[in-house]
This record gives C-alpha cells, sequence and structure tokens, in this order.
C-alpha cells in the first residue's frame, strides 16, 4: 500500500525558494533538496508547504499528467512569492488547463511555427544590427541589459505584435515600467495605459489582413466571435511580460557566461555553426526561469510508493532538474559541445514554452552579431560582483556593465 506523504514522514524541510549567491549557478541549498529527493517537502514564505520534485524523469512524467495543473488561483497552489498573490486574478495561458488552455493556444500557434520564424529571421537581424549599431555608438562601458538585450528584446515582440515603429517608444516605456514594477498595484497604471493603447491599435488597424499577431488575431478571431477582444489584449501583453524580460536576461546572462568561459567562447568563435548548440547548452545551464514550474495536484497521485495528495503545491525547479546527474554528465560544468537534450529551460508538457523557437533563432542572431561585431567585448566587473536578482525571480542580475 502507498504511504499518503505527510510532514511526518520527511525528515527535513527547507524553505524555497532557495537564496542565490551566484547570478548563473543553481542556488547552493539545491545539493540537500536533491539528498532529500525524490520528494521534498519544502516550506514557503507563508507557512504553506509543498512538494519539490528532484529527478528529470519523475518531473516530465508529472509535467504532462493531466492531475497536475497550473490554476494559479485554487487552493494549494504554491504561491512563492507576494508578488505573485496580485497576480492570480491575471488569467493567462500559463495559468489554464485543459480546454480552455488548448483553445488559446491553438489560436497563437500559427505566429510561433517553424516557418513563421524562418521568415521573421531577416527582421531579428535587422533588429539586433541596429541594436548594436546603438551599442558601438554609446561610451562604454554600457550596461547590456538596459542599453541593448532590453531594448532588442522588447523590439522583437512588437515587431511580432505589430505595434508601429512610431509608436514603439512610447509602448517602450509604458513596458519597462510595467516590468519594473513591484507588486500589483504599482502594475497598475503601465497595465492600463498599455491596455488602452493595445485598444486603440487592434481597433485601427484590426482589419484581419496583416501579417503581424494583433492583426490577424482580430481579424480571424475576434470577427469570428471565437476570441473576445479583452483576452486578445491580455494575450498580447503576457507575451510582452513573459517574453521580453527573459530573453533579455538570457542575451546578457548568456554573453556574460562565454566571455567568463574563454575557452569555450574561442570554439564558438572558431565555428559559427556551433553556435545553435551553444545556446541550448546556455538554456540548460543557466535555466533563468527556474521558477516557472509551479503547479498544483487536483487528484490523489502515486509516487515512488507514496501518495502526493489532491490539494497538494507541486514545485519542479527546471534549474534542479537541469543539473541532474542522472541525467547530464558533470552537470555544472558549463560545456559547448555538450548537447543537451530534453532540458527544461523552456519547460515540458502542455506549457512548454510557445516562442521557444523564435527565442532560440533571436539568441542566434544576437550572439552571431555581438561575436563578430564587438569582438572586444568584455566585463566591467567579473559576474560574481555583481548584485543577483532576488530568489523568487528569474536567475539573473539587475545590470551587466560591459566594455569593448
Ligand atoms: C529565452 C527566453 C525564454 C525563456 C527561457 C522562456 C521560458 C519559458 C518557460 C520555462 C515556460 C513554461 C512555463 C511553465 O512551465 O508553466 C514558458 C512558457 C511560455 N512562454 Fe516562454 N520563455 C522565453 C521566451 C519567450 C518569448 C520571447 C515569448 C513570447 C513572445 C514567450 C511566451 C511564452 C508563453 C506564451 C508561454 C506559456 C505557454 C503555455 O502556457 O501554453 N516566451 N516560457
Amino acid at each position: 500500500m502507498s504511504e499518503t506523504v505527510t510532514a511526518a514522514t520527511e525528515a527535513e524541510t527547507f524553505s524555497f525558494p532557495q537564496p542565490r549567491t551566484c547570478p548563473y549557478r543553481p542556488p547552493a541549498g539545491y545539493s540537500a533538496l536533491r539528498a532529500n529527493g525524490p520528494l521534498a517537502e519544502v516550506t514557503l514564505y507563508d507557512g504553506n508547504t509543498a512538494w519539490l520534485v528532484t529527478r528529470h524523469a519523475d518531473a516530465r512524467r508529472l509535467l504532462t499528467d493531466p492531475r497536475v495543473s497550473s490554476e494559479r488561483a485554487s487552493d494549494g497552489f504554491p504561491i512563492i512569492t507576494p508578488r505573485l498573490l496580485g497576480a492570480r486574478w491575471f488569467r493567462t495561458l500559463v495559468t489554464m488547463d485543459g480546454e480552455e488552455h488548448s483553445m488559446y493556444r491553438r489560436m497563437l500557434i500559427p505566429d510561433f511555427t517553424a516557418k513563421r520564424t524562418k521568415a521573421m529571421q531577416p527582421d531579428v537581424e535587422r533588429i539586433v544590427d541596429d541594436c548594436v549599431d546603438r551599442l558601438l555608438a554609446a561610451t562604454p562601458p554600457v550596461d547590456l541589459i538596459q542599453d541593448f538585450a532590453s531594448e532588442l528584446s522588447s523590439r522583437v515582440i512588437f515587431h511580432l505584435l505589430g505595434v508601429p515603429t512610431e509608436d514603439q517608444a512610447t509602448f517602450q516605456e509604458r513596458s519597462v515600467r510595467l516590468l519594473r514594477a513591484a507588486d500589483s498595484e504599482e502594475a497598475e497604471g503601465p497595465l492600463s495605459e498599455l491596455v488602452a493603447y493595445m485598444d486603440q491599435l487592434v481597433s485601427s488597424r484590426g482589419s484581419g489582413t496583416g501579417t503581424w499577431l494583433l492583426d490577424r488575431l482580430s481579424g480571424e478571431e475576434v470577427a469570428k466571435g471565437e476570441l473576445d477582444r479583452g483576452d486578445l489584449i491580455r494575450m498580447a501583453v503576457q507575451l510582452l511580460v513573459t517574453g521580453q524580460g527573459t530573453t533579455a536576461q538570457m542575451i546578457a546572462l548568456g554573453m556574460a557566461t562565454l566571455l567568463e568561459h574563454p575557452d569555450q567562447l574561442a570554439s564558438v568563435r572558431a565555428d559559427p555553426d556551433t553556435v545553435p548548440a551553444a545556446v541550448d547548452e546556455l538554456l540548460r545551464y543557466l535555466t533563468i526561469a527556474d521558477m516557472a514550474g509551479l503547479r498544483v495536484v487536483t487528484e490523489d497521485i502515486e509516487f515512488h510508493g507514496r501518495v502526493i495528495p489532491a490539494g497538494s503545491g507541486l514545485i519542479l525547479p527546471y534549474a534542479l532538474l537541469n543539473h541532474d546527474p542522472e541525467t547530464y554528465a558533470e552537470p555544472d560544468r558549463f560545456d559547448v559541445r555538450r548537447e543537451p537534450r530534453q532540458h527544461f529551460a523552456f519547460g515540458f508538457g502542455p506549457h512548454n514554452c510557445l516562442a521557444q523557437g523564435l527565442a532560440r533563432m533571436e539568441l542566434e542572431v544576437t550572439f552571431r552579431a555581438l561575436l563578430r561585431r564587438v569582438p572586444s567585448l568584455r566585463l566591467e566587473k567579473p559576474l560574481k560582483e555583481l548584485r543577483v536578482r532576488e530568489a523568487a525571480d528569474m536567475q539573473g542580475v539587475y545590470e551587466l556593465p560591459v566594455t569593448w
């Protein structure tokens, strides 16, 4: 008979999230959590507990299990920071399950197919070249996040959505304020300004004849009555919020990691065809969206002879899983020749990152351009001296001063 997991059956409990001390390595506390696996009990900031999964193979199984839900408003969903409390009401693709989730995801898929991503590549190359021109025109040192990566990643999303060039500066200013908001109260102002702007954009350009996401969806889905106009706008804001910060941080931290590993950098420089493999290894090694694997169990689940009861919070820490020594040899070594198959940097299962093809292409184009056009790029300070983002946030740094 399976034993139901309760606090009494576990030897030790840990707090979650675990503090980070290094900008690019998983928290040191993950080793103890792994040692207490395959299911470790953790205590959250609000005193609630959740179950944390430590093995790669188990996580793949659970992330595709229909008894594992992404519904944030459900009782038991692990809230890892007070910042997420306010976001509970904001229903988006990542917080939906089943048919509702599939319906919205299906509507977005045409903008993220391999064919569409390939067609976008020349536009992304143009945006990247323009951002490198601006970087080179600045006087070093500059902050690679604010002065390069943030603008670049926003412009790619504006392009995807179909925000006209003349409106992009206003849009950028509002999205920066939204992305920097410390809590839901501070986010309210820029969020409603962005929603109002998008509403106006959909009214003026929503003919359904354009290539871009907002035009296409307002023509195809809103016109047919399949999609509410408010939902369309919410989806667009979500793409901006989920896609901008992640890609910007990956560009900055990815470049910094390459610069801190000169032998690896030299091998990528020597053979630019290795850039896609290097991007995959950077995605695995850094796993900036470590905190994205939060779920709640809706029915009892048998797990290694025990039962995880319905209503339990479940945590699949993507960085811990991407450093599982049973799956990756010497997981803490950065090796651009590794070919890190089936990593969790983009999640796994029904919620896997919709834009991973686009994100990969954008990273490849950006690293190629920086290596070729700014060959003397270097860090102004060692990465280890920079302030690390708080534990519940994405892996990364707040600023990355560089020079050349
Ligand atoms: C390197 C950059 C990126 C990383 C590391 C990343 C990571 C992730 C991860 C880990 C998830 C899964 C969340 C979960 O398990 O619940 C996810 C989902 C998602 N991402 Fe990304 N992402 C990136 C870029 C983007 C971009 C550029 C966009 C949009 C333009 C985007 C849009 C989305 C959406 C819409 C989802 C939700 C999919 C669903 O729930 O069905 N991401 N992303």
